[in-house]
């Protein structure tokens, strides 16, 4: 419908009042002041899909961002280190003068003896700092056993954590001849985990003697130069078997214990209970 138009006015064009605007609900239609009908509810869901995006991204990336604070790094060594193992006053243990074996009385011993008292457990860490291990002077019962050092070769250290569900020491522990009467596996001494009752065999690279494990602890590499600054001195320097139980890897999931490791010593939890 066109107004009349009065002296110096222009013609104003609106629709015909009988024109409707069947347009859905919801739907916003702006009618150009020229040019084609624009649909406003598209418009607007472009700009809001827009938006969405840019926001989208930006929290992604903050989420993103986020995460690599909160998970935890991979840490750990390429290769099994060289380390020094220290007796429990911090100096080099050393093998020649007496020490590391079993000693023959009552002490106090000389400050740089390892006096392996089997009643006591002797841990050390390696190759990782939650990786601990037993060190086992098997004399006088048994001697040149696979892996031994030390002048009868009875000295052999096994991953202090349990293979079947992960007991640590003192839990998991050494028993001399005559801890308890029971003898699993026909031996008279033995590793006992006391969670569920496995038993190793430290004469016999820690193989099992009964369950519920089914695999050897794993046996730490022990070497002692004879010549040389460091001669009779006692070094970690592998680890033989299965990963420490817990660790994918027995290089990785935490630092690694430095040049040397202390030996230090705790009190075992002896249970003379066994699985039928
Ligand atoms: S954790 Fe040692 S026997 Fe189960």
């Amino acid at each position: 419908m066109t107004l009349p138009c009065g002296a110096g006015s222009c013609p104003l064009s609106v629709p015909d009042r009988d024109v409707r605007f069947d347009l859905p609900v919801g739907q916003i239609r702006r009618v150009a002041a020229s040019g084609p009908e624009v649909d406003e509810t598209k418009r607007n869901f472009l700009k809001l899909a827009a938006v969405a995006g840019v926001v989208g991204l930006g929290a992604g990336g903050a989420v993103a961002g986020a995460l690599q604070y909160v998970q935890p790094p991979v840490v750990g060594l390429t290769s099994y280190p060289t380390v020094l193992l220290l007796d429990v006053d911090g100096k080099p243990l050393t093998i020649g003068k007496g020490s590391l074996v079993a000693p023959s009385g009552p002490g106090p011993y000389p400050s740089n003896i390892l006096s392996i008292d089997q009643a006591t457990l002797y841990i050390f860490y390696y190759p990782l700092r939650n990786e601990p291990n037993f060190l086992i002077n098997l004399a006088p019962t048994a001697s040149n056993v696979p892996g031994g050092i030390g002048p009868t070769g009875s000295i052999v250290a096994f991953s202090a954590i349990c293979q079947h569900l992960g007991c640590p020491a003192p839990a998991i522990a050494y028993y001399p001849p005559g801890t308890c009467s029971e003898t699993p596996g026909g031996k008279s001494f033995y590793i006992h985990c006391s969670c569920h009752g496995s038993t190793y065999d430290p004469a016999n690279a820690a193989a099992n003697l009964t369950g519920p494990a089914v695999i050897p602890l794993p046996q730490v590499v022990l070497m002692v130069p004879s010549t040389g600054p460091n001669a009779n001195q006692v070094f970690a320097v592998g680890m033989n078997g299965a990963p420490v139980k817990g660790h994918i890897n027995t290089l990785q999931g935490d630092y690694g214990v430095g040049n040397t490791s202390a030996v230090a010593t705790e009190t075992p939890v002896h249970l003379c209970s066994f699985p039928a």
